[in-house]
């Protein structure tokens, strides 16, 4: 393989089947002879692991909002430069379970700091490092699936009210919107196989 590595997140708010997808589309790509990583957030570093312990544990209230988006930032630097961008360099493929754009919307839009704010801070902590595509899963009754399928094991984000959880919904919609050639959103409703179809359509114009 020449030259630079694919970077692709995938994205979706809680219970929208991202961990099935994840695994079928990195199946996928590899049948397709692409070399890949497949790595997510928070965590995907020693160091970042070690600060997802301390994002997702805890009550609710345990990080103000600033530190929080800080806290994912600094764990996203730590990724950025141990894991992604070597593989990029050495003509590997990424694809990451989660990343800014997960923060853009868990954080500046559900937690209103701001889409803006919190882009700023992450551009600080990855400069140039976006993805070539962000792929984001919506399902319209994707909260209540999560609840159902959470119940009281819920992270500490996850399991924040259903009124947040739509405005993590709305603000990847928003992201999509306002950057449509990087970030789609894909419906995540119907068999697995579909959803992977539709995820690696909107591949379509990246692979080789
Ligand atoms: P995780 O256990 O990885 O679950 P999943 O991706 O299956 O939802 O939990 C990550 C949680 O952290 C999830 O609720 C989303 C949240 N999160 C943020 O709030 N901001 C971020 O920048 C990232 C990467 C995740």
């Amino acid at each position: 393989m020449s030259g630079r590595g694919k970077f692709i997140s995938l994205e979706g708010g809680e219970g929208v089947g991202k961990s099935t997808q994840v695994k079928a589309l990195a199946a996928a790509l590899r049948q397709r002879g692409i070399a890949l990583v497949e790595t997510r957030e928070p965590g995907g570093s020693d160091g970042a692991e070690k600060i997802r312990e301390l994002l997702l544990t805890g009550d609710d209230g345990r990080w103000s909002a600033r530190a929080e988006a800080l806290l994912f930032a600094a764990a996203r630097a730590d990724h950025a430069e141990k894991t992604i961008r070597p593989a990029i360099e050495a003509g590997t493929w990424v694809l990451c379970d989660r990343f800014v754009d997960s923060s853009l919307a868990y954080q500046g839009g559900a937690l209103d700091l701001g889409i803006a704010e919190v882009r700023a801070v992450n551009q600080f902590a990855i400069g140039e490092l976006f993805p070539d595509r962000t792929l984001v899963l919506a399902l319209a009754e994707g909260g209540a699936r999560a609840r159902a399928r959470d119940n009281e094991d819920s992270d500490r984000i996850g399991g924040r009210p259903a009124g947040y959880h739509q405005r993590v919904d709305l603000a990847f919609r928003q992201i999509a919107a306002e950057e449509p050639g990087r970030v789609r959103i894909v419906d995540a409703s119907g068999s697995p196989d579909e959803v992977t179809r539709r995820l690696l359509d909107q591949l379509e114009d990246l692979l080789p």
